[in-house]
């Protein structure tokens, strides 16, 4: 059984347009995807596809408008709708988010010590001693001195932040943690010693990652399989080598072409907050689409075993 299913999952944000009006946003559209225990799934698309949305909603931080989040064989929305303490306080221990905001994410009136502490008071750990023991072993375990307990945030740099966001979210041992561009911020250099600690931390620790970037090299470092999404849908799913050397989805194929760039926002460009039309959502951007990608949008099919994709040019 896997760590983390999602099925159908469906997130709509209400936004107000101009005189009043308000007009409903569908951020992610029926995402199916599963994520085993000592995985890390790596989540690739382009600014706005609706990445950090279904990162926040399978850590239950946004509410989805549909669907099913099954961690650990417990329905996640139906413990929520049934006020389950037990089963979502094992889920906040076990689930955990490292931002991509180094600076924004920390509490600058916080000690880094007291900061990477912090979910273990949340959690009820109170023995003092044995949480510092623990921070101490944490700052060692993502690359900075003991001296760091006792400063505040505005004396690190953005890759020691993010160490620090790092430690925090280990800091309760959990199984799973989504990722959201976590080192899209920082320098090319350090994101590569970043990506390094990511790496070694799920060796060493065995935790499950949903690891979420626009940079597919990034995800590829990462991750052992990897889900394309573009527009609130996945694309293309498969394992990693198989999606670089065997790219199916026209989307996938300019993904790899292209050099990719924090700050380039290209699906913005199109008209996220109109109604959606019923052909596939790359449809107007796809080189190779037919009359049948306009009327109907392809559903996520399996090729070959562990390689699903969306597109009519693989039969449906
Ligand atoms: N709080 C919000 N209110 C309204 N719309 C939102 C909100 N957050 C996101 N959206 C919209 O939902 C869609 C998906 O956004 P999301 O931030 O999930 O994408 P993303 O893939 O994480 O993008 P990026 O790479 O820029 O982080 C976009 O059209 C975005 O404008
Ligand atoms: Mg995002």
């Amino acid at each position: 059984m896997p760590l983390v299913t999602i099925q159908d999952l469906k997130v709509s944000y209400s936004v107000r347009g101009m005189f009043r009006s308000r007009s409903e946003v569908t951020a992610v559209d029926g995402v199916s995807l599963f994520v085993d225990e000592h995985e890390a799934l790596g989540l690739v698309g382009e600014s706005g596809s609706g990445k950090s949305t279904l990162g926040r909603a399978v850590l239950l931080l946004i509410k989805p408008r549909h669907g099913r989040i099954v961690f650990d064989g417990v329905d996640m929305l139906e413990a929520a709708a049934h006020r389950d303490k037990t089963a979502i306080r094992k889920f906040r221990r076990e689930a955990q988010i490292v931002f991509q905001d180094p600076y924004g994410s920390l509490n600058p009136r916080m000690k880094a010590g007291r900061i990477i502490a912090d979910p273990m008071y949340v959690h009820g750990i109170k023995d003092r001693r044995l949480v510092k023991d623990k921070v101490l072993k944490l700052l060692d375990l993502v690359g900075l001195p003991a001296s760091a307990y006792d400063k505040y945030p505005f004396s690190f740099s953005g890759g020691q932040r993010q160490r620090i966001s790092i430690a925090r979210a280990l800091s309760i041992g959990p199984r799973f943690i989504v990722a959201d561009e976590p080192v899209s911020s920082l320098d090319i250099s350090i994101q590569a010693q970043l990506l390094n600690l990511f790496r070694e931390i799920q060796e060493k620790q065995g935790v499950s990652y949903l690891f979420i970037s626009h940079d597919l090299r990034t995800v590829a470092f990462i991750a052992q399989r990897i889900a394309v999404m573009y527009r609130g849908r996945i694309m293309e799913l498969a394992p990693k080598t198989e999606l670089i050397t065997h790219p199916l989805h026209p989307y996938t194929k300019l993904l790899l072409s292209s050099v990719p760039s924090k700050d380039r926002h290209p699906s913005e460009q199109h008209d996220q907050a109109g109604g959606r039309a019923e052909g596939c959502v790359f449809y107007p951007r796809c080189t190779v689409a037919r009359d049948v990608c306009m009327d109907m949008g392809p559903r996520l099919k399996e090729v070959s075993p562990g390689h699903q994709v969306a597109c009519f040019l693989y039969g449906q």
